[in-house]
């Protein structure tokens, strides 16, 4: 099977939204969490934009040496020299170029011409490979660039020495038939030249990231960008959990495979809500705390007999410790008996009817019934039995 690798941008895309950024000491850190989460590359930062990137970026070179880490530079001299400058160390350091493409943003933001921006990632191409073996090229707006012109961009930057050629859909435009599509063109024209990766980078705006990633995927994309709990601009990026996670449960479809430990996405999750303080919502896919619970009375009948009626996947697979079975005024008789059994509990059939009356009626008025109101409802249901025809003892 062929390998699509895992270009994580948490601290660069992701690091660049509202409330996500981090000191360098964060950045370390998170980056050794990426390295055993077993990314193909992280991108550490964008070492023009400050002293404390340029430095961030530094330090995570020197630090995890088992990963490529690439830094982001505009193609302008300075931002290639002071990425170059903070990639010195890296033991495999990919120099990350990009320019926009699109006719909006050339003619509102860059005030270039197309052969201006052309002649720009030529001369930028050309002058990070004079310093880094591994260059990859972003034609930013890639989405919304008409696609000869993205074409021939293509081409420029293969010619210059690029080897990843990344077309981001930067502002969540895209729809998956059409960002394959867009992927199937480029190919056709460059005729898959060898040694050239085609790169997927998508945004959120429309809630599509995942869903575009996957079908560039399907189009011949060997290199996806994305994020821990999908954060970076705007509605995020693309995120890493639910892409990894689609192309391992649908391998049969995919037909790829990727080298991230399922088991260490969740612990890469918890790490970076506790670095920025910032949790993730309880339905997000994957890590969301609701992710493996069930409260509803016929999920949780068919989660006990079988756990395959209402997972796809196992909580352990990625490194949830255990699914939930939330007690709520949805939830169903045989939960409860196996949460009071999990509690030293053995009701008879009287003792459960009433201990889930009282359980019912209590979910009614609070939202969710912790473990302390069903240990009391238990103990006081089950202390009227007389002593010996109890079989278990509470739990403490
Ligand atoms: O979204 C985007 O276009 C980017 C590029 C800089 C790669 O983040
Ligand atoms: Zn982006």
């Amino acid at each position: 099977m062929d390998a699509v690798r895992i270009f994580d941008t948490t601290l660069r895309d992701g690091e660049q939204s509202p409330g996500f950024s981090m000191n360098t000491a964060e950045k370390v850190r998170m980056a050794r969490q990426l390295a055993a989460l077993g990314v193909d590359v992280i991108e550490a930062g964008f070492p023009i934009a400050s002293q404390g990137d340029l430095e961030a970026v530094r330090k995570v070179a020197e630090e995890v040496r088992d990963v490529p880490i690439a830094a982001l530079a505009r193609a302008k001299k300075e931002d290639v020299r002071a990425a170059i400058e903070a990639l010195k160390s890296a033991a495999e350091p990919r120099l990350h170029v990009f320019l926009a493409t699109s006719d909006l943003h050339m003619r509102v933001k860059l005030n270039m011409t197309r052969e201006q921006v052309l002649e720009a990632i030529d001369s930028m191409v050309r002058l990070g490979r004079q310093h880094v073996a591994e260059v990859e090229f972003s034609a930013e707006d890639a989405g919304r660039t008409e696609i000869g012109f993205l074409c021939r961009v293509c081409r420029v930057a293969i010619d210059a020495g690029a080897s990843v050629l990344n077309l981001p859909d930067t502002v969540g435009y895209a729809v998956p038939e059409e960002y394959a599509e867009m992927f199937r063109r480029v190919r056709e024209y460059l005729g898959d030249p060898p040694g050239i990766t085609l790169s997927a980078h998508c945004h959120d705006d429309l809630g599509l990231a995942a869903a575009n990633s996957l079908a560039a995927v399907r189009a011949g994309v060997r290199q996806i960008e994305c994020t821990i709990n999908g954060i970076g601009e705007r509605a995020g990026n693309a995120s890493l959990e639910e892409v990894v996670v689609a192309l391992a449960v649908r391998k049969e479809s995919f037909g790829v495979t990727t080298g991230v430990h399922l088991n260490e996405i969740f612990p890469t999750s918890r790490l970076l809500s506790e670095i920025t303080g910032i949790q993730v919502v309880p339905n997000k896919a994957v890590v969301g705390s609701n992710a493996f619970a069930h409260e509803a009375g016929i999920h949780q009948d068919g989660i006990i007999k079988n756990p395959l009626t209402y997972e796809i996947i196992s909580p352990q697979t990625v490194g949830v410790p255990s699914r939930s079975l939330v007690l709520g005024k949805h939830s169903g008789r045989n939960a409860l008996r196996v949460t009071l059994r999990d509690l030293g509990y053995e009701p008879n059939d009287t003792e459960l009817a009433e201990c889930y009356r009282r359980v019912t009626a209590l979910a009614d008025q609070a939202k969710q019934v912790r473990t302390r109101d069903v240990v009391s409802i238990a103990h006081e249901v089950m202390r009227r039995r007389p002593a010996v025809a109890q079989t278990a003892s509470p739990a403490a």
